[in-house]
């Protein structure tokens, strides 16, 4: 294809030739999303326009990370890398608080924090920060965007990577556009999904989902004018409309403005919804993708340094659709997330067993964000058919899991509490703290075994781990923030809970369930970032051959690590037929110990190994 915009431009590692590349890349996608639409030429234009000026306004420190990063494209396969994430106003008061608590990020090790949405909001309910009134400005409360800058820059200094959202589905109701299209402004109506009539609305809510049945019945809500408008999430969250191409540009816009204030990964919002179509869910359709790979080109001319975070929580096969390293380079692993959880209340791994083997693998250049928990509630979103091939029913299964995480099942150790119930599917899901839900709340022996084993699962199988800030100390869950009028309706909050500084403060103390969590993760966190086979993403799972045994291997140079996990609640055995082939002598890192392996072994309840060549 030739196209002259492009032609006699740079020599190939400079803004000239990225722009020349990923100029051109962006073009064809484009015109593959918006075919004839008559606006397309002009977005072409602007899109381009966007990429030169946004380069230009980059400052030298931003541009010497870009090459940086571009010099070293798998800086985030590190085994050094630790992530957390934490509310800026609950854990330190505000932006400039979170700058005072460096010294303790480093203490920690981590070397990437994901900031929660801190930007302007709708007054009351703004779903935590996830109606986003505008991308340029902070809630006056946490700070100012120089604040943010500032925060990105210490971080920075300190080898730690700033994360923030890019909640670009939607905007809040009160956003500029949203007001001009409520007020009736053509040009921003068609920001928006608006429809005079319920022909439309109900046409598409024929095949979407509901995602906050608590907040309205189907994809759409009504404006006093009777005007429907798309709202996937909370009434006030109306879905921005891309099929018009002057969307994409306004976000693409918001997007680089935010890529300079020292951004360097964008937690890439909500992404299976971003595209519609009549007839279809409208998620994960294909257009979303090449919609991302147009944000990712344009980032890579203008801010080749960041990175996106896909955050789909939807079945595993959609899940891995939008990580590649010209579409997100990096992705919650949502599975990992929940079969964690599965394995725990089940004490039987072979559904995670199952999804290391088989769903774990991800294209070269990309890697997975594994967490325990995330600001949100746990959905349960294994694939039915992998639950089938091991003689599970699905639907009951994900009924056992919320009893059991709500604390209905008798016996179960976990305070949880139940999510968005929809009675017409019967669907739910859990909210809490990871110590709540595993025992600490409910005065469970196990309780703080089941967390470092949990912990130890993300810090072990690749990519790059990822802590809500206060579960290294063992944080519960803190029923006082329903009392807010605008969180009483939103579970969610009970897990979302203040600076647990208590428990900060008896971190050192062996004698505290604190001192004994944060210790025992500090070991964790030490050996991943000493032992070099936990970079990267490459894993092969171990069959243990006993169901409550855990197994994997991390290759490495040097031979690997050997993990082995009991998930069940008393000694379990591995018998010789598993760990044939893993003969001589070995250490196990947590304990200390040396270990043999071939002639079988006998873990304690909950007990984790990860054991090396001496
Ligand atoms: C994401 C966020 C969640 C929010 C939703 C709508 O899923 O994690 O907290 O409610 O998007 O923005
Ligand atoms: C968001 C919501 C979560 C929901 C999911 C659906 O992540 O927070 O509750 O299950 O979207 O994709």
């Amino acid at each position: 294809m030739t196209d002259e915009r492009f032609d006699g431009l740079g020599d190939g590692t400079d803004f000239e030739s990225r722009f020349r590349v990923e100029g051109r890349r962006l073009t064809r996608l484009l015109g593959e999303i918006y075919g004839d639409h008559p606006a397309l030429a002009e977005a072409e234009e602007a899109a381009l326009g966007l990429a030169r000026t946004s380069w230009r306004e980059r400052s030298a420190d931003l541009r010497d990370l870009d090459r940086r990063r571009l010099a070293d494209p798998g800086w985030f396969q590190s085994n050094d890398m630790l992530g957390g994430f934490c509310y800026a106003d609950l854990y330190a008061g505000g932006i400039a608080g979170l700058r005072e608590r460096i010294p303790y990020f480093r203490e920690l090790g981590l070397t990437y924090l994901h900031v929660m949405p801190p930007f302007a909001v709708p007054e009351g309910n703004s779903d935590g920060g996830y109606a986003v009134s505008s991308y340029r400005e902070l809630d006056p409360r946490l700070g100012t965007m120089a604040d943010l800058r500032r925060l990105g820059e210490a971080l920075r200094g300190e080898g730690i990577s700033l994360a923030v959202d890019f909640v670009f589905n939607h905007t809040a109701s009160d956003h500029e556009w949203a007001r001009r299209a409520a007020a009736g402004d053509p040009v921003f109506r068609d920001f928006y999904w608006m429809f005079d009539s319920r022909d439309q609305p109900d046409a598409f809510e024929a095949t979407t989902r509901e995602i906050f049945p608590d907040d309205h019945p189907g994809s759409f809500v009504q404006l006093d004018d009777g005007t429907w408008v798309w709202a996937s999430f909370h009434s006030f969250q109306w879905d921005l409309n891309y099929s018009n191409p002057a969307v994409f540009v306004a976000m693409a816009g918001e997007m680089l403005f935010l890529a300079n204030q020292g951004v360097e990964v964008l937690r890439m919002d909500a992404v299976p919804f971003i595209w519609k179509q009549l007839g279809t869910s409208s998620e994960n359709l294909p257009q979303a993708h090449l919609l991302l790979q147009a944000f990712n080109a344009i980032c890579r001319i203008a801010a080749p340094a960041m990175l996106f975070l896909s955050e789909a929580i939807v079945h595993p096969d959609d899940v891995l659709g939008y990580v590649r390293p010209d579409e997100c380079q990096l992705s919650y692993n949502p599975l990992q997330m929940a079969l964690t959880w599965e394995a725990l209340a089940t004490r039987d791994v072979r559904l995670l067993q199952s999804a290391l083997a088989e769903r774990h693998a991800l294209p070269a250049g990309t890697a997975w964000v594994n967490y325990v928990r995330s600001h949100d509630d746990i959905g349960w979103t294994f694939a039915d058919e992998d639950a089938a091939r091991l003689g599970i029913d699905a639907y009951g299964h994900r009924r056992f899991l919320n009893d059991y995480y709500t604390g209905r099942f008798e016996g179960s150790f976990a305070r949880g509490v139940a999510f968005q119930f929809n009675p017409k599917t019967g669907d739910s899901r859990v909210s809490g703290a990871t110590a709540s839900l595993l025992g600490l709340e409910s005065g469970d022996a196990g309780a703080l075994d089941r967390i470092l084993l949990a912990y130890s699962l993300a810090l072990s199988t690749g990519g790059i781990p990822l802590i809500f800030l206060g579960d290294e100390v063992g944080q519960l869950n803190d029923y006082s923030q329903l009392e807010l009028p605008e969180r009483a309706g939103d579970s969610r909050w009970v897990g979302r809970p203040r600076y647990p500084a208590r428990k900060y403060a008896e971190r050192s103390d062996p004698s505290t369930d604190a001192g004994r969590v944060y210790s025992r993760m500090r070991r964790l966190i030490a050996l991943r970032k000493q032992y070099a086979q936990f970079a990267g993403g490459e894993l092969r799972a171990l069959e243990t051959g006993n169901r409550r045994v855990l197994g994997y291997e991390r290759p490495g140079p040097d031979g690997p690590v050997v993990v082995l996990a009991n998930v069940g609640d008393d000694l379990e055995h591995v018998e010789p037929e598993a760990l044939a082939e893993l003969g001589g002598e070995w250490t196990e890192l947590i304990s200390r110990r040396p270990v043999e392996l071939q002639g079988g072994v006998t873990l304690a309840a909950h007990e984790v190994w990860w054991v090396v060549r001496p």
